[in-house]
């Protein structure tokens, strides 16, 4: 018999489900037969409310203590028999945050290669959105939002209270999930697929993200740049088409920026969302705000030029390196459109699709991630109000399409 075990290893909410699901992808695509085995949905699934207080995870918890152990080892022994029947791949996706819970593992492993994944993400931000998100779980559902948030918190530091980093295990890989980096990794002896399994943890995986720019807004008719300012009449019908575009699609992650440009062409969206009897997450990333144009901010193009024509000269020969007085340019919007990419990929975790809905300037920056372009072309790439890009890109698929979603609009 051959087979693997693959061990996720983390505090909750540090995206190892996500990891597990790709894992799953990944080694699918190759033909390999892979099962998950959640303690989290087995737990859900055999004691219910009763094991979502956080005492249920006090170490000194004997009957909790007791019943996760139950629990882990119905999942390890359900992973043997998949492997001993036709499996390839077994995936242990819990906490297994213990020195005591790995040697559990490996007992019942008897022999069979265990590849540790430990998923680590300090990120305050993201720790907070992704507790957040942990919150709308049905188990906290008769609790109010604060009040669930408390409790995953102090779960939380139970396990932290027992947590033992990889270390002495022989083979592990330990991966910071926001990035898709590897930060450790030993290889102790042979692993099946090993590396195979390192490339997809390195790889972004972006299942189907719609990236769309706001409608028109008062500004964009002016001629004026940065601002608040809402949307047009003409603005507001390419949002409503937006959202008949994706009334027969779900879409259950949806990032705006904190500007109302944004949200507005986003709600139709929403709206179609919840019509269709979903509902969809929306969360606003100040990392999409469009570029901050600085002293600049709310002129006209001409207007600089007159004005400013240093600045105006000085961007127009260099725009991609050139940086508005007092805010910010392409090269400096880099770093934090980066990050809220990353963000949007890591909270939306194993969503088949994602919608972001930026600026001008930060669909650019988001596009250069997928589309070839040198730097100088960047801050150039047509970004128009009345079309979308879908994009896919796994290791199985790569697309990149430009799509309409309204018709002509006659104003
Ligand atoms: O004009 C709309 C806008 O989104 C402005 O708010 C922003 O300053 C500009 O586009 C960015 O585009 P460019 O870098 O081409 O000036």
């Amino acid at each position: 018999m051959g087979g693997l075990f693959i061990v996720m290893v983390g505090l909750p909410a540090r995206g190892k489900s996500t990891v597990a699901s790709k894992l799953r992808e990944g080694l699918e695509s190759e033909g390999l037969n892979v099962d998950i085995f959640n303690n989290g949905i087995l737990r859900r699934e055999m004691l219910g409310h009763d094991s979502s207080a956080p005492s249920f995870y006090d170490p000194q918890n004997q009957d909790g203590r007791a019943r996760r152990e139950e629990l882990a080892r119905i999942n390890i022994k359900r992973a043997r028999a998949f492997l001993e029947a036709e499996g390839d791949v077994a995936v242990l996706d819990a906490t297994n945050a213990s020195r005591g819970r790995r040697a559990m593992i490996e007992e019942f492993a008897r022999g069979l290669p265990i590849l540790y994944v430990e998923c680590c993400n300090d990120d305050p931000d993201l720790l907070e959105a992704s507790v957040q998100r942990k919150t709308r779980l049905p188990e906290f559902s008769n609790l109010t939002p604060a009040e669930a948030e408390q409790s995953f918190n102090k779960r939380i530091e139970y396990y932290k209270s027992i947590y033992a980093e990889l270390e002495s295990e022989s083979c592990f890989l330990r991966v910071d999930t926001l990035n898709n980096r590897i930060l450790k990794e030993r290889l102790g002896y042979k692993i099946p697929h090993y590396i195979r399994i390192r490339d997809i943890l390195v790889s972004d995986w972006v299942r189907n993200l719609y990236l769309v720019r706001h409608g028109e807004t008062v500004y964009n008719v002016e001629g004026r740049i940065g601002g608040d300012a809402p949307l047009t009449e003409k603005g507001l019908a390419q949002a409503n088409a937006l959202g008949r575009h994706f009334s027969n699609l779900v879409i259950p992650y949806i990032f705006t920026s904190t500007r109302q440009r944004s949200a507005q062409t986003a709600a139709p969206v929403l709206a179609g969302q919840e019509r269709q009897g979903f509902s969809p997450t929306r969360i606003a990333l100040p990392e999409f705000d469009e570029i901050d144009a600085g002293v600049c901010e709310s002129m006209r193009y001409d207007e600089i030029r007159s004005r400013m024509p240093e600045v105006f000269d000085a961007r127009s020969h260099d725009k991609y390196n050139y940086e508005y007085p007092e805010g910010e340019g392409y090269i400096t919007l880099k770093a934090r459109v980066d990050r809220g990419l990353k963000k949007a990929l890591f909270l939306s975790g194993n969503a088949p699709a994602i919608m972001i809905v930026g600026h001008q300037a930060i669909n650019r920056m988001i596009l250069s991630h997928f589309l070839y372009r040198r730097t100088e072309d960047v801050p150039y790439i047509y970004i128009p109000q009345d079309q979308y890009f879908h994009i896919v890109s796994t290791q199985k698929k790569k697309l990149f399409e430009l799509v309409r979603f309204t018709g002509k609009l006659t104003f």
